[in-house]
């Protein structure tokens, strides 16, 4: 374009008002996207939130001396819903005072079992050996077995899963 008295200075608003708009668009996209990006994202960083599992009603636990039980519950993992077993040992400390032990032993994940004649729970893969209160006596673990959070609600009872 040839330059002339009148059209002195519109290359430059051209490219102004076209800066503009490229920066009016990132604004926008960027304010759009940000919290798709979010959305979409989100439940991939999200631990699996806590839940109350039931586990048995009060009155038939009542007395229970390490007892084993199976549940099945629903956790969210990510994106991706799934049914996780769990296995526990239910004792009764006696006037409703409940402890439910995790039975996955804390050295590598093996299940334990409870042993009533030694009153230990004895880990089947290296030889983990934990007291009626959970605490290592022997072998390689090196923490105590989890104690599952749990409450009494309406009679029954509930332990905290992931
Ligand atoms: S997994 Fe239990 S002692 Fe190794």
């Amino acid at each position: 374009m040839k330059r002339t008295p009148e059209n002195i200075g519109q290359p430059e608003r051209r490219s102004f008002l076209k800066g503009g708009i490229a920066f009016i668009g990132g604004l926008i996209s960027f304010a759009i996207g940000v919290p798709l990006i979010g959305f979409a994202i989100s439940p991939a960083l999200k631990k699996g939130s806590k839940k109350w599992v039931d586990v048995g009603i009060v009155d038939l636990l009542k007395g229970s001396r390490y007892k084993k039980i199976n549940y099945t519950f629903q956790s969210k993992d990510g994106w991706v819903e799934i049914n996780k077993k769990r296995s526990v040992y239910v004792t009764d400390k006696g006037d409703g005072d409940f402890v439910v032990f995790s039975r996955v032993c804390t050295h590598l994940n093996c299940l334990v079992r409870w042993n009533e004649s030694k009153g230990q729970f004895l880990c089947p893969c290296h030889g983990g050996v934990f007291d009626k209160e959970g605490n290592v006596v022997d072998g390689p673990p090196s923490r105590p077995l989890e104690r599952m959070p749990l409450k009494v609600e309406d009679g029954v009872l509930y332990v905290k899963e992931a």
